[in-house]
């Protein structure tokens, strides 16, 4: 009957525990929701072709129902939607509680990519290796807007807010690869904000766990942020440096503050730049991507036109990486609070 159901209203396979439940208690408001208003249609429709005027200037009887039938049918239908209720509540606080067990997550969302840590060290962009079998923490956050951490297949959502984290957890039933979509509109390229969550059978994760392992879990009272490289630009800033290494980045970049051929990156990250063309440009994560993808298009004054296009050339992964390299480069000297990223 459910699978049924899942088939007509074209949702994705169940492939968590909470999926079963969201999907038994959608399932359920829908049937009484059905068959409560198929009631009230067809007695609606039966009283139309009852009552009907037969002769001109006949007038209905007065009709009065009996105080049982009146109870009947408004405590039917309140009984059912107090069900909803208790249903609801019952599932949410399930939904609400992570089981001691469980394996912590750290999932960042920032325009427009889904960043995921482990509190021992593998951190990855676009694509997050979970364990079947066994319940997983995942803690959110975001670096800018509001985004929200959307699983169709696991039936899980949570926002995902700037300043502070929110908390949801899930154990994924079969091995399998599940898209993560962003369900919080921010910005233009919220539609291409996606990610993928890779259930492991249990050994293969462990296999891969040990193969990504690359520091000791944070002692109690670490930040979590120190891990996702949010806060101490961790491991996804030191694979920038190695991606800029490859790509040749450091012939024309330096990163002790001197302009060469490009500006420099120490402290390039929040900078007022003066552009060729006139005016200024604040160097955010917007303008660092794009001056990767089209570096003419705003040229920064006192340079040449000399630094070659990179789409294509980098993955999002890549450009991730890099931009999380460039915002680790702190100037030498604080800058002034306002200019500092919130
Ligand atoms: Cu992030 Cu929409």
């Amino acid at each position: 009957m459910s699978e049924l159901l899942r088939r007509l209203l074209f949702l994705p396979r169940q492939a968590s525990t909470l999926a079963s439940r969201v999907d038994d208690i959608h399932f359920f408001i829908i049937l009484t929701t059905f068959v409560v208003g198929a009631g009230i249609g067809l007695t609606g429709f039966v009283f139309l072709l009852r009552y009907r005027r037969r002769q001109a200037h006949a007038l209905t009887p007065h009709i009065e129902a009996p105080a049982w039938l009146e109870g009947l049918y408004i405590s039917v239908p309140l009984a059912f939607f107090l069900l909803w209720g208790a249903l609801g509540y019952r599932d949410y606080v399930w939904a609400r509680t992570p089981p001691a067990d469980a394996l912590d997550v750290y999932v960042m969302g920032k325009q427009w990519m889904w960043k995921f840590a482990y509190p021992d060290g593998p951190g990855e962009v676009g694509v997050l290796h979970v364990p079947a079998g066994r319940p997983v923490r995942v803690l959110i956050t975001s670096r800018d807007v509001i985004h929200s951490f959307y699983v169709p297949a696991f039936r899980l959502k949570m926002d995902a807010l700037p300043g502070r984290y929110t908390e949801t957890w899930f154990e994924a039933v079969r091995p399998g690869r599940y898209p993560v979509l962003c369900a919080e509109y921010c910005g233009v390229d919220h539609s291409r904000m996606r990610a993928e969550v890779v259930v492991l059978a249990p050994e293969a994760f462990e296999a891969w766990r040990a193969r990504h392992k690359t520091q000791p879990a944070p002692g109690p009272g670490q930040v979590p942020e120190l891990a996702m490289g949010v806060g101490a630009r961790g491991p996804l800033a030191e694979q920038g440096r190695v991606v800029a290494t490859r790509m040749g980045c450091f012939q024309c970049h330096t990163v002790d503050g001197t302009p060469h051929i490009g500006p420099t990156w120490r402290g390039l990250y929040l900078r007022d730049e003066p552009l060729a063309s006139g005016g200024h440009i604040r160097a955010d994560v917007a303008y660092l991507t794009e001056s990767m993808m089209d570096p003419q298009a705003k040229l920064v004054a006192g340079f040449e036109p000399v630094m070659p296009s990179f789409q294509g050339r980098l993955s999002a992964a890549d450009v991730a990486a890099l931009v999380e390299y460039i915002q680790s480069l702190r100037p030498e000297r604080p800058v002034p609070p306002a200019a500092q990223e919130p």
